[in-house]
């Protein structure tokens, strides 16, 4: 068997003409409406500017105004709060994000949870956070990579209620929320994490019918111990040596998509699977959160 590849690049570019659509039709209704991301990045980490470039592409090519206001590394805690502040503050921004990592002095509990919840379109404050933990509850925002997942598994007609669903990585703004999301579907959710053993590994991921991969790790998932037919979701971001790349290395995911390829049902590439559609939910947060306060 030879599985479907999930195009994320071509599923998120199909979004996007919808976003970018409505936004020029809310425009034209309005000449007021103007949604509006501030990113905020701390220093200058060259992976973070890679992705705060990307999110402002986007956000360009769809309408939305983006302004990445970069502040040094050696920010205070109290002034980050103080920025973050003025920006909760101010009527025409919609949607605020803060890139993480963090440097080490910044506590990144504090500064995520002091983005007000109505503009926190990452979703990773505890306010929205809670909400997903709750039973009958939903947050203002689901953070961007769950949200892109349930929406890449919808695309692709996989079904979530009654199925066996392995999550790999237990992180707060991935892992954990896209399994309880999961499980509140009616799937029945296992967490592999960092104290799994192999045969644990083994064992619940051969029973899966849908497995996510979301520890960082090459190689982490093999097509040897997969269930044929299986939907396979990755949402590493790795590097590894490769003597042909002029940079010396190559960027992949966790799962080994080769051996993957041949005995899963349908399954995501690295790049071009969840990465795109992290990126366009950032888009869908924005705008949604625009629209509520044109209302
Ligand atoms: N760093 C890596 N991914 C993300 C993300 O989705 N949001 C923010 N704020 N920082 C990140």
């Amino acid at each position: 068997m030879t599985a479907d590849i999930i195009d994320g690049k071509a599923i998120s570019a199909e979004l996007r003409v919808k976003i970018r659509d409505e936004i020029n039709e809310l425009k034209s209704l309005n000449k007021n409406f103007n949604p509006k991301l501030v990113i905020i990045q701390v220093g200058s980490r060259p992976d973070s500017s890679t992705y705060v470039r990307m999110k402002l592409k986007a956000c360009s090519e769809v309408g939305i105004d983006c302004i990445s206001e970069n502040v040094p590394e050696d920010i205070s805690q109290e002034e980050l709060l103080a920025k973050i502040e003025a920006l909760n503050n101010d009527d025409l921004v919609h949607g605020m994000l803060v890139q993480l990592p963090l440097p080490p002095h910044l506590n990144e509990s504090i500064i995520t949870n002091s983005v007000k919840q109505s503009k926190d379109i990452d979703g990773f404050s505890q306010l929205n956070l809670a909400s997903v933990f709750k039973k009958n509850d939903y947050p203002l925002y689901l953070p961007c990579t769950p949200k892109g997942i349930l929406y890449l598994l919808e695309h692709e007609k996989v079904g979530i209620s009654h199925k066996n669903i392995v999550v790999c990585g237990r992180s707060d703004i991935v892992g954990s929320p896209l399994a309880k999301l999961l499980e509140k579907k009616g799937a029945t959710v296992t967490i592999l994490h960092s104290k799994s053993t192999e045969e644990q590994k083994k064992f619940y991921i051969s029973n899966a019918d849908i497995v996510v991969s979301a520890v960082g790790q090459a190689n982490f998932i093999t097509g040897d111990f997969i269930k044929t037919g299986s939907t396979i979701i990755d949402v590493g971001t790795n590097f590894v040596p490769d003597a042909t790349k002029k940079s010396g290395q190559r960027m992949c995911g966790d799962v080994d998509f080769e051996s993957c390829l041949e005995k899963a049902g349908k399954i995501t590439p690295v790049p071009g699977g969840v990465g795109p559609m992290t990126v366009v939910m950032i888009l869908v947060n924005v705008l949604d959160s625009a629209k509520k306060a044109a209302d």
